[in-house]
C-alpha cells in the first residue's frame, strides 16, 4: 500500500509540480527601481545599496569593479581607518559577513617587542555576539581586547614551554597556543593590547596575535606560531560577521515603524528590536518571504511548490492562499490532509485489498494481481448450481469462469469436496445488501471487498475483482484449487466463491483487525515486543508450512507486512496469495514473471526470474527488520538506501541498538532476542538465496527464542505452544544464542500442522 501511495505522490509531484523555470520566474526585489542589485557575486539587497538614491543612511556601499571579481566596500566615511570589505549580507538574519583586517600582532627579539594596534569601526554595524570570537594565539601571550573606548576590557592568556607541550594542533584552541573568548553584546570597535610582559617564548615563538573573528572559523595550527606566517597569510582580512539595524531613535514600541521614516515598508512586514545594540529590524510575516525594507518587498511563498517537501499528504492536493495554503485529500480518500503519511489514504482496510499493481508496473516488474486468492477452507459439499438453468446470464458466466472445471477439480478432491463451498449469487446479494456501498471495507483500482453475514450468520468478507480476462480466470481457478488443500490456523480462509457473477467473487474469513502494516506504522504502536515475536512466529510457521508441509509447495511471493492480518487476539494470517505459486516438491526453483512489491522483493529473484522459496524467506527477513525497526521497507532512509541497507549496514558497523524502534530496544531484558531476530534478519537478507536459511530454519529458530524468552506465561500465547513446550520439554533454549540447524531435526513435522 505505502508503496503505491509512494508512486501516486510522485506522478501527483511530477503533474503539480512547476517547472524549474516556472519556480524562478517570481524573482523576489532585493533592490529599489533602477539601482544595481549585486556588486560581482554579491547581492546587495536594500537597505542597503550602491549609487545615490539607492541606500538608506548608513549603508552606502561602493562597487569597486576594477578588481576581479569586483569587491564591495562599506563606505569609508564612516570608517576611521580602511574599507571594510563585504563578503555577503543577509536580509533575514541582519547579519552581513565582512573581511576583518584588524589582526593586532606583537613581535619581540631577546629584548625588545615590536607591537601594533588597530581599530576596527563602523558605526551602522556591530560584531556578532553570536557568532564571533576573540582569539590570540603566541605560546606567552597575554591579549586584550578594548573595546569602545575601552570601556570594556577582556582577554586571555596562551602559554606553552615549547611547541611540542600544545595538544591542540588541527583544531582545538584550549589555551596552549591559543585561547579564545566570548564577546559581549554592542561592541562596534576594538582595540588589541599586550599584557605588558616579554614575551619568554620569543626564541621558538617571536610573534602573538589576536583578532575578533568569525566562530569556527579558526583552526589553531603549531606552525602559527613560527615567525609572522600567519600574518603574512591572513592580512588581507578574516572573516567576522557583523549585525546590522536600523539605527534611528526608537524602537518598535515607540512605533518607530509608523513614522515617517520607518524602514518596514512592506505590506505583509513587522518591526522587531535588535537583540544587539539598540535599533530595530523589519521581518516578512509568516507565508510571507523577501524584502520587508521594500515597498511590496515581502510576497506570497507558494508553499505547495516547495521544493523541499511538499505540505500536505502525499496524495491530497495543495492549494496556495494569500499567506498560507490549505490541503485537501483527493477524492474517494480519507484523513488528514495535513499528515505526512498514514492520511488520506482509501477507508482503512480491514482486508487485504491490494494495489500493488501501480508500483510493480512502474517499475517494469509487472506485477499482477494480488487481488487472487488463495486457499480454501471447504465445509460444506459442493452444492450444484440448480438455479443456473433458469438464469442465462449467470450460466453464462458460470461457463465463462469455468465453473465446470472448478467443480470437477473440486469434486476430484476428497478433501476440498468437504471444506470448499460454491456460493450462489443471491447468497452473497443478500449477504451484502444487494452489494451495499455502506459495507465496503476497502477498495482500489481491481474491485471492493465486501463485509457480509452468510444466512448462517457467519461474518466474511467478500472480494469482488474487476478482473475479467480469460487467462486470469484460468489462472484463478488452478490456484484456487491447489490452494484449497491449504489448512492452517494463520493463513486466512477462503470459504469459497461464486462464479455465476461476471467476475469471480471470493468468499474469505472475515479477520476484524487489520493488517500489521497499520499496526506497526501507527502512532503510537500498540504492539509490544512479545506481540511482535509472537507475530513473527506465527508468520513463520504459516509460510514454513506452505513451503514444505502442505502437498504440494507454495511460495507467496508477496510477503510483506500489510498481507498480514491480525484479529483481535493479534493473531497473525497470511493473505492475499493472489500472486502465489505452487510447485511440485521435486521442483526446486521455476522462472516466473517477476511479481512482489518494492522494498520486500528479493533482489536475486528481481534479477534472475527464478523462483525459489528463499524470496519469500528474504522478504520475511524484511519483515522482521520493518518489526525491530519500524521503519517502512519502501521508503527511502537514507542516502537513498532504503530499510534493508540501512538495516544491514548498522549490523555491519555494530550500530544495531541505534536503530531500533526505541519503544523495544529500551528494555535490557529484551537485547538478548533483539539481537538474535537481528541476527536472523540479517541472514534472511542475504543477498545469494542458497545462503539465507529456509523457512523452517527461521521457524525453529524462532520457536526456540520464543521459548527461552518466555517462562513467564503471555496472556496470548497459543494453546499450541504450550501443547508443545510438553511434548519436547528439551527445547527450551538458549540464552543469547540461537540453536544451530541441526536442532531442526528435534522437532519433528508432525507438529506443524495442526
Ligand atoms: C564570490 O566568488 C568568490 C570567488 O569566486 C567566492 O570565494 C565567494 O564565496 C563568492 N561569494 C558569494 C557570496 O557567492
Ligand atoms: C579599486 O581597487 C583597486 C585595486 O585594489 C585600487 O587600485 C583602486 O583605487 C580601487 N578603486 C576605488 C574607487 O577605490
Ligand atoms: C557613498 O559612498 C561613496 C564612496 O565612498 C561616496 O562617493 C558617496 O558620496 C556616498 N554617497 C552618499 C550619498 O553618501
Ligand atoms: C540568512 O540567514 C537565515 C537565518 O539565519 C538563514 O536561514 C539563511 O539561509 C541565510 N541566507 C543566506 C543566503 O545565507
Ligand atoms: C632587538 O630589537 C631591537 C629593536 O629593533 C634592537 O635594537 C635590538 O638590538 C635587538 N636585540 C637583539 C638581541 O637582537
Ligand atoms: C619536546 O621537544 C624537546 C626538544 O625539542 C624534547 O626534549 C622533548 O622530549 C619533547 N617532548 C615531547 C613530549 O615530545
Ligand atoms: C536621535 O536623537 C538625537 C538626540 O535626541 C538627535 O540628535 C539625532 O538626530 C536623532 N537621530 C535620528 C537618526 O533621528
Ligand atoms: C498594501 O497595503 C495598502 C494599505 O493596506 C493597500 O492600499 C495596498 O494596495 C497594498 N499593496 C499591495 C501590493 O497589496
Ligand atoms: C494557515 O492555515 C492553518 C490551517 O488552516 C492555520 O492553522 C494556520 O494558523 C495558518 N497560518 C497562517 C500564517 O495564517
Amino acid at each position: 500500500m505505502a508503496s503505491v501511495r509512494q508512486l501516486q505522490y510522485f506522478l501527483f509531484l511530477i503533474l503539480i509540480s512547476p517547472l524549474p523555470t516556472a519556480f524562478t520566474a517570481v524573482t523576489l526585489k532585493n533592490s529599489l527601481p533602477g539601482c544595481p542589485a549585486k556588486c560581482g557575486n554579491i547581492t546587495v539587497p536594500y537597505p542597503f545599496g550602491m549609487g545615490a538614491g539607492c541606500f538608506r543612511e548608513g549603508f552606502n556601499v561602493t562597487c569597486n569593479e576594477s578588481t576581479v571579481p569586483p569587491r564591495a566596500f562599506l563606505s569609508p566615511y564612516s570608517n576611521k581607518f580602511y574599507d571594510v570589505q563585504l563578503m555577503d549580507i543577509n536580509i533575514t538574519s541582519a547579519e552581513a559577513r565582512a573581511k576583518n583586517k584588524n589582526i593586532g600582532y606583537t613581535c619581540y627579539n631577546a629584548t625588545n617587542r615590536i607591537g601594533i594596534m588597530t581599530l576596527y569601526f563602523h558605526k551602522a554595524f556591530l560584531f556578532s555576539f553570536r557568532r564571533n570570537i576573540f582569539i590570540a594565539i603566541g605560546c606567552n601571550a597575554l591579549a586584550y581586547i578594548a573595546m569602545n573606548d575601552e570601556f570594556y576590557k577582556l582577554g586571555c592568556i596562551s602559554n606553552c614551554k615549547l611547541k611540542n607541550s600544545t595538544t591542540g594542533d588541527g583544531g582545538s584552541c584550549n589555551g596552549l597556543g591559543c585561547c579564545q573568548t566570548a564577546i559581549p553584546a554592542g561592541i562596534s570597535e576594538y582595540i588589541v593590547d599586550w599584557g605588558n610582559m616579554h614575551n619568554l617564548a620569543w626564541w621558538f615563538n617571536p610573534c602573538n596575535y589576536a583578532m575578533l573573528v568569525e566562530d569556527g572559523w579558526y583552526e589553531f595550527h603549531v606552525r602559527d606560531l613560527n615567525g609572522l606566517d600567519f600574518y603574512e597569510r591572513n592580512k588581507n582580512g578574516v572573516p567576522v560577521v557583523l549585525e546590522w539595524a536600523i539605527r534611528d531613535n526608537g524602537t518598535c514600541q515607540d512605533g518607530v515603524e509608523k513614522s515617517p521614516k520607518a524602514a518596514c515598508l512592506s505590506n505583509h512586514s513587522f518591526c522587531y528590536n535588535t537583540r544587539n545594540g539598540e535599533g530595530y529590524l523589519c521581518q516578512c510575516i509568516q507565508g510571507y518571504e523577501g524584502n520587508p525594507y521594500l515597498p511590496d518587498g515581502c510576497i506570497d511563498i507558494d508553499e505547495c511548490k516547495s521544493l523541499d517537501k511538499y505540505p500536505c499528504s502525499a496524495n491530497a492536493i495543495c492549494i496556495n492562499t494569500d499567506g498560507n495554503f490549505t490541503c485537501s485529500c483527493v477524492k474517494g480518500t480519507y484523513g488528514n490532509p495535513y499528515v505526512e503519511d498514514g492520511n488520506c489514504i482509501k477507508k482503512p482496510e480491514k482486508f487485504p485489498y491490494r494495489l500493488a499493481i501501480g508500483l510493480a508496473v512502474g517499475l517494469g516488474v509487472g506485477t499482477g494481481f494480488s487481488t487472487f486468492l488463495l486457499y480454501f477452507a471447504i465445509r460444506k459439499r459442493i452444492k450444484l448450481l440448480e438455479n443456473s438453468k433458469k438464469e442465462n446470464m449467470k450460466q453464462k458466466f458460470f461457463n465463462q469462469n469455468k465453473g465446470f472445471l472448478l467443480q470437477q477439480r473440486i469434486a476430484s478432491d476428497e478433501d476440498a469436496t468437504q471444506r470448499l463451498r460454491i456460493y450462489r449469487l443471491d447468497e452473497l446479494e443478500t449477504a451484502t445488501n444487494r452489494f451495499d456501498k455502506a459495507l465496503i471495507l476497502g477498495q482500489g483500482g481491481h474491485g471492493e471487498v465486501y463485509k457480509g453475514i452468510l444466512s448462517d450468520q457467519r461474518v466474511v468478507a467478500i472480494k469482488k475483482s474487476k478482473i475479467a480476462d480469460q487467462a486470469e480466470i484460468d489462472q484463478f481457478i488452478n490456484e484456487v484449487v491447489i490452494l484449497s488443500q491449504v489448512n492452517h490456523r494463520n493463513v486466512v480462509k477462503l470459504y469459497g466463491c461464486c462464479l455465476e457473477a461476471e467476475v469471480p467473487l471470493l468468499v474469505y474469513e472475515f479477520i476484524s483487525n487489520g493488517t500489521l502494516f497499520d499496526h506497526l506504522h501507527a502512532e503510537p504502536c500498540s504492539l509490544t515486543w512479545r506481540h511482535r515475536l509472537r507475530i513473527m512466529l506465527e508468520a513463520a510457521r504459516a509460510i514454513a508450512y506452505l513451503h514444505s508441509s502442505a502437498s504440494i509447495s507454495v511460495f507467496h511471493r508477496d510477503v510483506k507486512s500489510s498481507n498480514i492480518l491480525l484479529d483481535s487476539y493479534f493473531t497473525p494470517k497470511i493473505s492475499d496469495f493472489g500472486a502465489s505459486r505452487c510447485v511440485q516438491l521435486d521442483q526446486t526453483g521455476i522462472t516466473t514473471g517477476i511479481q512482489g512489491t518494492f522494498g520486500y522483493l528479493d533482489p536475486e529473484y528481481y534479477y534472475t526470474g527464478r523462483l525459489t522459496p528463499k524470496s519469500d524467506v528474504y522478504s520475511f527477513g524484511v519483515i522482521l527488520a520493518e518489526l525491530l525497526t519500524r521503519e517502512k521497507p519502501n521508503s527511502v532512509l537514507f542516502e537513498g538506501g532504503n530499510l534493508v541497507v540501512y538495516f544491514t549496514s548498522a549490523m555491519r558497523e555494530n550500530r544495531l541498538f541505534e536503530i531500533l524502534d526505541p519503544q523495544v530496544a529500551l528494555n535490557e531484558d529484551q537485547r538478548t532476542e533483539l539481537k538474535a531476530v537481528a541476527n536472523l534478519a540479517d541472514m534472511c537478507m542475504r543477498m545469494k538465496g542458497e545462503e539465507r536459511p529456509t523457512m523452517k530454519e527461521v521457524e525453529i529458530r524462532l520457536e526456540v527464542l520464543w521459548q527461552s524468552s518466555h517462562n513467564h506465561e503471555h496472556p496470548f500465547t497459543s494453546q499450541n505452544l504450550v501443547k508443545r513446550k510438553l511434548m519436547h520439554p528439551d527445547i527450551t533454549g538458549g540464552d543469547d544464542t540461537i540453536r544451530p540447524y541441526s536442532f531442526e531435526q528435534e522437532v519433528s513435522p508432525s507438529n506443524f500442522s495442526q
